[in-house]
């Protein structure tokens, strides 16, 4: 019964004026830190990702990586990396996309996904949804159905859900 009720907004920290002045950031160390709470949280991401049969989940370089690494143990499926140029070994396949102010990059092992292997991916936070729209991009350029992307938090008003053409599943949404 506690685990339908808990309110998973009560363990997100709202910090105003960071990174910068006027931004306010959604902190979820003080989810990760509550056993209980974060448990309640990778459960029902579980559930929501389960039907969607994945055989690997990606993670998003830094944040995503804590969402994605408990729930493919816990669905008992692989789990592998979308990191910053750089950062990986052997050969791998790079995306460049736009953000508000200049530009972002995200690489991956080129030998990440066996052809058609079905995808999900993950991250923490949808905000304008530039992120998450390059990862399933980049996941389709080395052979992924993405089948499906899951974050913990979405900013509704910034609407980023309209960049992502898989099914997407939020845990948390906030409209302003
Ligand atoms: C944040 C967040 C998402 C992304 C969302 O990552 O964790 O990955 O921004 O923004 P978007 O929807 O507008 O693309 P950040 O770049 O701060 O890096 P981090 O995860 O390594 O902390
Ligand atoms: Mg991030």
């Amino acid at each position: 019964a506690m685990t339908q009720e808990l309110d998973l907004k009560r363990y997100i920290r709202h910090v105003p004026d960071f990174p910068k002045p006027g931004i306010l950031f959604y902190d979820i160390s003080t989810l990760l830190r509550n056993a209980d709470a974060w448990q309640v949280a990778t459960g029902r991401l579980a559930r929501a990702i389960a039907p969607w049969q994945p055989d690997l989940l990606a993670g998003i370089e830094s944040r995503g990586f804590l969402t994605a690494a408990p729930i493919a143990t816990r669905l008992g499926c692989g789990f592998t990396m979308l990191r910053k140029p750089g950062k990986l070994p052997g050969e791998t396949v790079t995306l460049t996309y736009d953000l508000e102010y200049g530009s972002d990059s995200l690489a991956i092992q080129a030998d990440a996904v066996k052809p058609g292997q079905r995808v999900v991916v993950l991250d923490d936070l949808l905000a304008t949804g530039g992120t998450l729209a390059a990862s399933v991009q980049l996941l389709r350029k080395v052979g992924a159905e993405v089948v499906g992307a899951s974050v913990l938090i979405e900013l509704e008003n910034l609407g980023g859900r309209r960049k992502i053409d898989v099914p997407l599943h939020t845990l948390i949404s906030y409209e302003s």
